[in-house]
C-alpha cells in the first residue's frame, strides 16, 4: 500500500481562479497525489444560483454568501480528520476571507491564473458546463489577484502545475527515525521503500559520527524523499504532528539521553517508539515519565536482525494502545508477513510488555543456539566434518526446521583456506545482556526457566578459556570414546530439548502476563514469531494453533506424544555425553528439568525439613491441605508432636 505524501498535517488547500481555468482538474490531480478527498465548489452551489448562472446572470455577493460558508463549513469538518482540497473560484478577498474563517493557519491558497484569450478558448472547447464564456468577462473584472497565494501559470502541463504545488507544500514527513546504526538504517530503508516518507537523524560527532544520514540517503534510491538530519530541533520540526519518532539507539543511558534532548521539541501527544533491546523494566519507568509529561511512550520489541529489520522483522510494541494505534500503521507496513498474509506485528500489552516478550524471545533464541551447538558438540565427536553435519542437518529440515537450523547449516558450510571458518573462530561467547536479563526476570519471577539460564551459563562458562584449557590438562580422561549415539536419536534430543525450551519460554511470559496483568496472547504472539524473528521456526507454526486451546503446553496431546516417542532418545544421548564427558549443558538440562518437573513427589520435603531445622522456617504436612504450617524442635530426640504455626508463608 503506497503510503500517501501529506501536506503538514491537516491542511485545506483552495485551488482558486477564473472559471475555466482548470481548478476542478488540477485539483483532483493534486488530490489523488497526496492522497487526500477533493471537493469542487461548484457542487455546493444552490439550485437557485446554478439556474441564475446557467441564464447569463452574474451572481451577486449576497447570492455567494451561502455558498461561501457551506464551503466553509465543509473545509473545517474536513480538517477534524485530514487535509482535503476544494476548487473554488474566490474571486474576490471577501470571498476568500468567509472561506478560511478560523482555519486560517491550516489553509492554503492556490491561484491558477492564464490570459482571457488562453482560458476563453477553454471554456469553448468544456460543454456541459454551467458557465458560459461570456460570463468570463465579469469574472476578470470580479477577480482580485490574492497576495498570500502560490501562482500558478497554466500554461505548465496539469503535471508540471501538481509538481511545482507540491514542492511548495509545507509536506512534512510521516515518521522519523534517530539512530542510523545497522538496524536504524535497514528499518529507515524498509520504510522508505514502502512509500512512507521519512525524517532521518543521526547526531554529529566531530570526526566519528559526520554527515551520517546525508550520506546515507545518498546510498539509496529508496532514500530520494527521506528527508536527513543531525541536528535535532530541525528533524523534529520537519515531521508532522502528532509525531512518531522510532529509538534505534543502544539500550541503557543513550535512550535517556536522547529522549532529554527531544523532550523540549515535541507537543503533547507525540509519541516516541524504542526500538532497543531495551530492559522492560527501564522502559516502564520512561513509560510513567512520559506520560507525566503528555508524551506517549511505546516499548517496541524488533526482532530480525539487520536482514529481517530490512525485508520485514517480527515486531512486539507494548504501552498504551491508543498510542500503538497511531504507528501502527506504519509497523504494520514493515512487519514480515506470516503464511496468511498478516504483519508479524501485533500489539502486545500495556508498559513494558513489549520489551519483556522480547527479551524472552532472545532467552528462547540463546537455547535454541545452544542446542545446535550442543548437537554439533556431539557430531562433531562422532567424526563429522562440518560440510557432513550440515548435510545431516539438510536431512532434519522437512520436520525441525527453523531460521537457526537454516543459518548454522551455512554457517557449517563456509570455507576459508581448506579449513572450516568456523573452525577458526574463537569459543568465547559474547553477549549484549538480553539473555541476562532474561534469567534475572526468570529468578524474580520464581519461574524454573533452566534452558535460559543454563544458556547463558554455557556462554559465561565459555569465556572463562585460559581456566578451561588448564583445567582440560588436569582432568580430562585419556580413552575418550566415540559417542555410540544415532543421528536418529540425537535428533530426538534435539526435538525434545526444543519442545522443553518453548514451554518453558511461554510458561514465563504467561507467568509474567499474570504478575503484570498484561492479559498477554500466548498464540498472538507465536503467530508474530512465525516469520521475520530470529526464533521462527515450522514449530513455531504449530504452536500458534496449539495455544488456542491452552497456555500450558505440557497439557497438549501432540506435546505429550512429542516427549514420550523421544524421551528414551534424549535419555540415552545425555548418559552417553556424561560418560564420555562430552559437554552438552542445554542437552543435558532439558531431560534434568523434565525428570524433575514430572516427578510427583520430589526431595524437597528434606530441603523443607534442613530450613526448619537451622532456620525454624516451618513446613506444611502432607496430610493437612489447610495450609497450616509447623515448626520441630529437631534436636530434641524424643517423639514429639510438631506444633503449629501461624498460616503464614516462609
Ligand atoms: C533479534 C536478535 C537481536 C540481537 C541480539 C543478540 O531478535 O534480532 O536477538 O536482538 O542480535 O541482541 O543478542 P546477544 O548479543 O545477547 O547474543
Amino acid at each position: 500500500m503506497k503510503q500517501a505524501i501529506h501536506p503538514s498535517k491537516h491542511t485545506v488547500i483552495f485551488m482558486m481562479g477564473v472559471s475555466g481555468v482548470g481548478k476542478s482538474t488540477i485539483g483532483a490531480l493534486l488530490a489523488k497525489q497526496l492522497e487526500v478527498p477533493f471537493f469542487d465548489g461548484d457542487d455546493y452551489h444552490s439550485k437557485a444560483n446554478i439556474s441564475k448562472m446557467s441564464k447569463g446572470a452574474p451572481l451577486t455577493d449576497l447570492d455567494r454568501h451561502d455558498w461561501l460558508h457551506a464551503l466553509n463549513a465543509l473545509a473545517t469538518q474536513q480538517l477534524k480528520t485530514n487535509s482535503c482540497i476544494i476548487a473554488c473560484s474566490a474571486l474576490k478577498e471577501s470571498y476568500r476571507t468567509i472561506l478560511e474563517t478560523a482555519i486560517e493557519a491550516s489553509t492554503k491558497w492556490i491561484f491558477l491564473h492564464g490570459t482571457f484569450q488562453q482560458i476563453k478558448e477553454r471554456l469553448q472547447h468544456r460543454n456541459h458546463h454551467f458557465m458560459t464564456s461570456d460570463l468570463l468577462q465579469s469574472q476578470f473584472d470580479t477577480l482580485e489577484i490574492p497576495q498570500n497565494a502560490l501562482q500558478i501559470d497554466i500554461h505548465l502541463s496539469p503535471k508540471e502545475m501538481v509538481t511545482e504545488i507540491q514542492k511548495s507544500l509545507p509536506i512534512k514527513t510521516q515518521f522519523g527515525l534517530i539512530g542510523l546504526g545497522v538496524m536504524g538504517k535497514s528499518l529507515s530503508r524498509n520504510l522508505a521503500q514502502k512509500g512512507v516518507r521519512i525524517s532521518m537523524y543521526n547526531r554529529h560527532v566531530t570526526e566519528v559520527e559526520e554527515d551520517i544520514a546525508i550520506n546515507f540517503k545518498k546510498e539509496f534510491k529508496e532514500l530520494a524523499s527521506a528527508l536527513p538530519f543531525d541536528v535535532l530541533p530541525d528533524f523534529v520540526k520537519s515531521l508532522e504532528t502528532p509525531r512518531k519518532i522510532m529509538l534505534m539507539v543502544n539500550s541503557g543511558s543513550a535512550i535517556d539521553a536522547v529522549i532529554e534532548n527531544l523532550l523540549p521539541f515535541l507537543s503533547q501527544g507525540d509519541s516516541i517508539i524504542d526500538g532497543g533491546n531495551s530492559n522492560y523494566n527501564k522502559t516502564k519507568e520512561r513509560f510513567d515519565f512520559l506520560k507525566s509529561k503528555g508524551i506517549h511512550f511505546i516499548g517496541v520489541g524488533v526482532s530480525g536482525g539487520e536482514e529481517g529489520a530490512l525485508k520485514g522483522p517480527s515486531i512486539m510494541p507494548g504501552g498504551d494502545i491508543k498510542a500503538y494505534q497511531q504507528v501502527q500503521p506504519f509497523l504494520e507496513l514493515i512487519a514480515a508477513k506470516d503464511k496468511n498474509g498478516a504483519p508479524c506485528c501485533s500489539y502486545i500489552g500495556n508498559e513494558g510488555s513489549g520489551h519483556f516478550v522480547k527479551m524472552i524471545h532472545n532467552g528462547i533464541e540463546y537455547v535454541e543456539m545452544q542446542l545446535l551447538a550442543d548437537v554439533c558438540t556431539v557430531l562433531k565427536a562422532k567424526g563429522n566434518t562440518s560440510d557432513q553435519i550440515a548435510d545431516i542437518f539438510e536431512q532434519w529440515k522437512p520436520t525441525t526446521n527453523s531460521y537457526l537450523l537454516e543459518i548454522t547449516s551455512t554457517i557449517l558450510r563456509k570455507k576459508e583456506g581448506d579449513d572450516w571458518l568456523v573452525n577458526k573462530i574463537m569459543d568465547t561467547a559474547g553477549n549484549k545482556g538480553t539473555g541476562n536479563w532474561a534469567t534475572i526476570a526468570t529468578a524474580e519471577l520464581g519461574v524454573p526457566s533452566t534452558l535460559i539460564a543454563s544458556a547463558l551459563f554455557a556462554r559465561y562458562t565459555s569465556f572463562y578459556k585460559a581456566e578451561r584449557v588448564a583445567a582440560s590438562k588436569q582432568f580430562n580422561s585419556e580413552n575418550i570414546t566415540v559417542p555410540k549415539i544415532s543421528i536418529e536419536d540425537l535428533h530426538n534430543a534435539y526435538q525434545f530439548a526444543r519442545i522443553i525450551n518453548h514451554y518453558q519460554g511461554f510458561k514465563l511470559i504467561q507467568e509474567a502476563s499474570e504478575h503484570f496483568k498484561w492479559a498477554l496472547n500466548l498464540s498472538e504472539l507465536a503467530r508474530i514469531w512465525t516469520n521475520g524473528c530470529i526464533i521462527r521456526s515450522d514449530y513455531m507454526i504449530e504452536l500458534v494453533t496449539t495455544f488456542k486451546t491452552t497456555n500450558n503446553l505440557f497439557a497438549h496431546k501432540n506435546t505429550i506424544q512429542a516427549l514420550k516417542t523421544r524421551k528414551s532418545a534424549i535419555k540415552k544421548v545425555v548418559s552417553e555425553c556424561v560418560l564420555i564427558e562430552l559437554p552438552i549443558p542445554s542437552l543435558s538440562n532439558a531431560i534434568h528439568f523434565f525428570n524433575n518437573i514430572t516427578t510427583a513427589n520430589s526431595s524437597a520435603n528434606l530441603i523443607q525439613a534442613q530450613r526448619d531445622y537451622f532456620g525454624a522456617h516451618t513446613y506444611q504436612r502432607k496430610e493437612d491441605d489447610t495450609g497450616q504450617f509447623y515448626h520441630t524442635d529437631w534436636k530434641l530426640n524424643e517423639p514429639e508432636k510438631p506444633t503449629a504455626h501461624g498460616n503464614t508463608s516462609n
